[in-house]
C-alpha cells in the first residue's frame, strides 16, 4: 500500500506519518508514504525522519496540478491534512486560508479523480459547526463557521462532499476537536503558553478565559483517521473527539502548575474577533461504527506534552526564531 499524505510536515500530518512508518496502525503495516508538503512557516522537515526506506518526501504545493499529475499515479490512498490552520492568521488576512484550504482541496481532488486514486480521507475540524452553548454536535449538524479559517474548512468539506457525490470518489471526511501533543507549532495555545512560561515570558489569555475547547491528543486523532481510512464509508463524515472540555483559563492554570510558574504570568488581552464560546463533539458514530475510543488520559497527555517541550527546546526555539524572522 502506498499513501500520499499532504501537510505531512505539520503537527498532525507528521504524527500520522511517523506512526505509520513505525507500523503503529494495524490497518497499514508495511505501507509506504509519499509525504507532500509546501513547507510553509508551519511545516518543518525535521518533524519527519531524515530518511526511511518507506518514506519519500516531496516539497510541493497542493495547488500545483502538474506536480500532482506526476505524483499521484501509483498511490492507493490520500490522507489530506494540508491547510492553513491558524485562526488568528486567517483573521489578519484570510487569503492564504481560502487559497490552500478551498482551492487546494479542489485541485487535489481533481487530480485524485484523474489518477483514479481509490480512497481519500479529508481531514477537517469541529470548527466548521461554529459554536454551541449546550449539547454536542452530531455529524448532521448545520455548518455555521465563524472565523475565516473555519469558513475555509467548511467550504473544503463541501468541495470534498461534491467530489464524492458527483464523481463517486471514495472519500470520507473527519471532523476533530482541538489537538495537543508534541511537535505542535508554538503559535497554538498549549505550546505557546508552555514554551513562553519556560522562557519566563508572559502568556496572553483572550478575554476572560471562559471559552471552552474540547481537547484530544494527536495520537488519538491519528488513530481515528486511520480507522476512517481503512473502514470508513464513502460520503460519510466522522466526528472525532475526546470529551475533554476545558476553559482556556483552566488550561492556562494547569500549564502554570506544570511549568512551576505563577498566576501573574497570565496577561489578559482583548478578546479574539468572533471568538467561538464553546466546542463540543458528539463522536458516537465513529465509536459505534469503527470501534474508535481515545486512549490517552487528558491530564497525563498534557503533562507528557509539557515534558516533551521541556526536553526539546532546540526544536521549538528554532521554530519560534524562524517564524519570528519570517513574519
Ligand atoms: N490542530 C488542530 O487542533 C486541528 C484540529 C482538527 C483538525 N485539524 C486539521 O488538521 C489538519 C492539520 O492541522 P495541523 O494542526 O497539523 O496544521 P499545521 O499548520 O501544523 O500543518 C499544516 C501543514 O500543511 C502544509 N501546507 C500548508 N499549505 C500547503 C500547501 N498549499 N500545499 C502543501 N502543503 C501545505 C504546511 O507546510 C504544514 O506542514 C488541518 O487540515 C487542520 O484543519 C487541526
Amino acid at each position: 500500500m502506498r499513501i500520499l499524505v499532504t501537510g505531512s510536515a505539520g503537527f498532525i500530518g507528521s504524527h500520522f506519518v511517523r506512526t505509520l512508518l513505525a507500523d503503529g496502525f494495524d490497518g497499514c503495516r508495511g505501507a509506504s508514504v509519499t509525504a507532500l508538503d509546501k513547507l510553509t512557516y508551519a511545516g518543518n522537515r525535521d518533524n519527519l525522519p531524515a530518511s526511511h526506506a518507506r518514506l519519500e518526501f516531496v516539497q510541493g504545493d497542493i495547488l500545483d496540478r502538474a506536480l500532482l499529475r506526476e505524483l499521484l499515479p501509483g498511490h492507493d490512498a490520500i490522507v489530506h491534512f494540508a491547510a492553513e490552520s491558524h485562526v488568528d492568521r486567517s483573521i489578519d488576512d484570510g487569503s492564504a486560508a481560502f487559497r490552500t484550504n478551498v482551492l487546494g482541496t479542489q485541485t487535489l481532488l481533481e487530480a485524485a479523480l484523474e489518477a483514479g486514486t481509490e480512497r481519500v480521507v479529508h481531514v477537517s475540524t469541529d470548527e466548521v459547526y461554529g459554536s454551541i452553548e449546550k449539547g454536542s454536535w452530531t455529524e448532521d449538524w448545520p455548518l455555521a463557521p465563524n472565523s475565516p479559517y473555519a469558513a475555509s474548512k467548511a467550504a473544503s468539506d463541501l468541495v470534498a462532499r461534491a467530489y464524492w457525490k458527483t464523481h463517486g470518489l471514495d472519500l470520507s471526511i473527519t471532523r476533530c476537536s482541538n489537538n495537543y501533543g508534541p511537535y505542535q507549532h508554538p503559535e497554538k495555545l498549549i505550546p505557546l503558553f508552555a514554551t513562553n512560561l519556560m522562557e519566563g515570558k508572559q502568556v496572553p489569555l483572550y478575554g476572560d478565559g471562559s471559552n471552552i475547547r474540547e481537547w484530544l491528543h494527536v495520537d488519538d486523532h491519528c488513530r481515528g483517521i486511520q480507522l476512517v481510512l481503512n473502514k470508513g464509508r464513502a460520503g460519510e463524515v466522522y466526528n472525532i473527539g475526546g470529551g475533554n472540555e476545558r476553559t482556556n483559563r483552566q488550561i492556562a492554570n494547569r500549564l502554570l502548575e506544570l511549568t512551576g510558574s505563577v498566576p501573574q504570568m497570565v496577561r489578559r488581552v482583548g478578546d479574539r474577533k468572533g471568538h467561538d464560546l464553546r466546542y463540543s463533539i458528539d463522536d458516537r458514530k465513529i465509536r459505534q461504527e469503527l470501534g474508535y475510543a481515545p486512549r490517552i488520559d487528558f491530564e497525563q497527555g498534557l503533562a507528557d506534552t509539557v515534558a516533551w517541550y521541556r526536553d526539546n527546546p532546540a526544536w521549538w526555539t528554532a521554530v519560534k526564531d524562524s517564524t519570528y524572522t519570517a513574519a
